[in-house]
């Protein structure tokens, strides 16, 4: 377990939470778990295990490769111990969040994501039309090596049409409020990974 309920991380988190509604952390976990978690995704996607991502929930989901063009694999405790450590963190992240904000943070749900050369994800929100239990976005990049040249920024849109673009850098880790925060996925010259995942409220989904 890499974080206790002190952590400063932790904290840095939560307060920027608070403050402005995102967040960016850099190192936020080892370098050799971000490096196992990279082989793992590689080799998930070497398996023929990570499909094209859909858009939508139910009825409505559709894979739409103008709208975004990643691979996914959603992941589920007790796959690997890399996965396993991942998702400890994340889960003392939710309860520090539970307990300073009260946000009453139910579950986390989250999936490896590669985008091949060329591939992006159009500007939106991280919210479904009939399932509003996403708080919030925690996306966490595996790409040690990575020259700005190489593309793949998150562009993020604030209010006041500010946009600031980050780089997919190994163990940074971005949190936002999911339904705040308009941003979209550029494209890079070479395969992008990332752990991307949602803390979930409590379900009145309207389904
Ligand atoms: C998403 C997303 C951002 C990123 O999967 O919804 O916006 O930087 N990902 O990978
Ligand atoms: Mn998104």
């Amino acid at each position: 377990m890499y974080f206790d309920a002190d952590s400063p991380v932790l904290h840095r988190i939560v307060d920027d939470l608070a403050d402005k509604g995102w967040s960016q952390q850099d190192a936020f976990l080892p370098d050799a778990l971000i490096a196992q978690l990279a082989t793992e995704c590689r080799a998930r996607d070497a398996a023929g295990k990570l499909a094209a991502a859909a858009i939508g929930r139910g009825e409505g989901q559709a894979v739409r490769e103008g709208i975004r063009g990643d691979r996914i694999q959603w992941i589920e405790p007790g796959q690997s111990a890399a996965c396993d450590l991942y998702l400890g963190a994340l889960d003392a992240l939710r309860l520090q969040i539970n307990r300073a904000l009260f946000l009453g943070l139910e579950d986390f749900e989250g999936h490896f994501a590669l985008y091949p050369p060329g591939a992006f994800y159009q500007k939106h929100l991280d919210r479904f039309r009939d399932d509003d239990r996403r708080a919030i976005s925690a996306v966490l990049y595996l790409n040690h090596d990575w020259p700005v040249t190489q593309g793949g920024e998150l562009r993020m849109y604030f209010a006041d049409e500010r946009t600031l673009d980050l780089s997919p850098l190994a163990s940074r880790l971005v949190v936002f409020l999911s339904g705040e925060f308009p941003h979209e996925v550029l494209p890079a010259s070479h395969d992008r990974l990332s752990l991307t995942g949602w803390f979930r409220r409590r379900g009145d989904a309207l389904l």
